[in-house]
């Protein structure tokens, strides 16, 4: 199996390389990223060394750069590339138009125009919108509410329009908040986790009574391999850890798993603007296919805080520079109002 993994350099994409070269020893993986803030060489460090892994930079709505990476033929494309933080989306939509939305229209013309056997679109339950009760299913009516979530939107619309009108062979997968190592450092769970070790307070946003159904990214990235290898052309499949949780419950947790006190390490700050309150997937299709989570949502949220207090030079690094800059607009006036 030939794959080009656009971002894989990312958080989730690093993680499907590294588990599709371990477990299917006759896979050659080409890995196009742009490298962003969030594409990272160091999370693919380790299989530089492997003859299967190839590295191109490249962006994903550059036609060219798309080609030339497939040049000598690839079985099946799996689209990581993306744009994938809410908070930066609401101060700046304008890059998730482009990533999520044209970069996916380019890969699918380079699907058509190549006769790619597989793309795989790999989606969040963010685009179904806020479910105040029951779990969202694959045929729900999608409701994004947040430019992020309405730029993944527009992307799996294209991509399942694709396969309407020109039978492209799609597939569709729609994770959950996913969680574990070598995640980038500004999102709920690595921002909590390195903030408490550095002894400083958590920013909670509102009431902290939003809910999230969290997957370990291991779970994740195998569900994506399994819908590659076995999901039904023209599909969506949810990916859920089933592991629904408040902010509060998670925030509890880190600030005791950290040895720290609720009284002097959680700040509850403004809320995010639009901020959904509750994700919920029903996952049944996907199990259906053999796949299910493995990791427990206790164990695998005590192994990633040790993988953090393991690998400070991991994050350290990436907590200066771009992310103060971000850091101060996202959360300074948030931080003078604390609620
Ligand atoms: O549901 C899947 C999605 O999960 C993915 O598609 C997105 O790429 C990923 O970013 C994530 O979106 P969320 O907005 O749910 O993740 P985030 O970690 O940013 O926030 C999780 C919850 O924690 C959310 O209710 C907002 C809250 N939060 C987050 C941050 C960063 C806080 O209360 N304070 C914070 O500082």
């Amino acid at each position: 199996m030939r794959l080009l993994v656009t971002g894989g350099l990312g958080f989730i994409g690093s993680h499907f390389i590294r588990l599709a070269l371990r477990e299917r020893p006759d896979c050659r993986v080409v890995n196009l990223d742009v490298m962003t803030y969030a594409g990272n060489p160091a999370n693919c460090a380790d299989l530089e060394a492997d003859s299967r892994y190839s590295f191109v930079k490249g962006d994903i709505c550059d036609r060219e750069a798309v080609e030339s990476a497939i040049t000598g033929g690839v079985d099946a494309i799996v689209n990581f590339a993306a744009e994938t933080h809410v908070d930066r989306s609401i101060l700046d939509p304008e890059h998730f138009i482009r990533t999520d939305v044209l970069g996916t229209h380019v890969l699918l013309e380079a699907v058509r125009r190549f006769q790619i056997p597989r793309f795989l679109q790999v989606s969040t339950d963010e685009v179904y919108g806020d479910v105040a009760t029951g779990a969202s299913t694959e045929s729900d009516v999608l409701r994004p509410r947040s430019p992020y979530s309405a730029s993944k939107a527009g992307g799996d619309l294209q991509v399942l329009a694709y396969w309407a009108t020109y039978q492209a062979p799609v597939l569709v997968t729609r994770g959950s908040n996913t969680y574990g190592p070598y995640q980038y450092p500004e999102k709920l769970i690595p921002l909590f986790i390195t903030n408490l070790i550095d002894d400083q307070p958590v920013p909670l946003y509102g009431d902290g009574k939003q809910e999230r159904d969290w997957i370990h990214v291991e779970d994740h990235a195998r569900g994506i391999l399994e819908v590659l290898e076995r999901g039904e052309i023209g599909n969506v499949y949810n990916l859920g850890g089933g592991n629904n949780r408040t902010n509060l419950e998670i925030t509890q947790l880190l600030v005791r798993e950290l040895g720290r006190s609720a009284d002097t390490h959680v700040t509850h700050v403004l809320d995010r603007e639009g901020h959904d309150r509750r994700y919920a997937l029903d996952t049944a299709k996907a199990r259906k296919l053999g796949w299910s989570p493995r990791i427990g949502f206790q164990d695998g949220l005590r192994s990633t805080i040790e993988w953090y207090r393991a690998n400070e030079s991991w994050w350290r690094p990436l907590r200066s520079g771009e992310f103060k800059d971000y850091f101060n607009r996202q959360y300074a006036h948030r931080l003078v109002t604390a609620l």
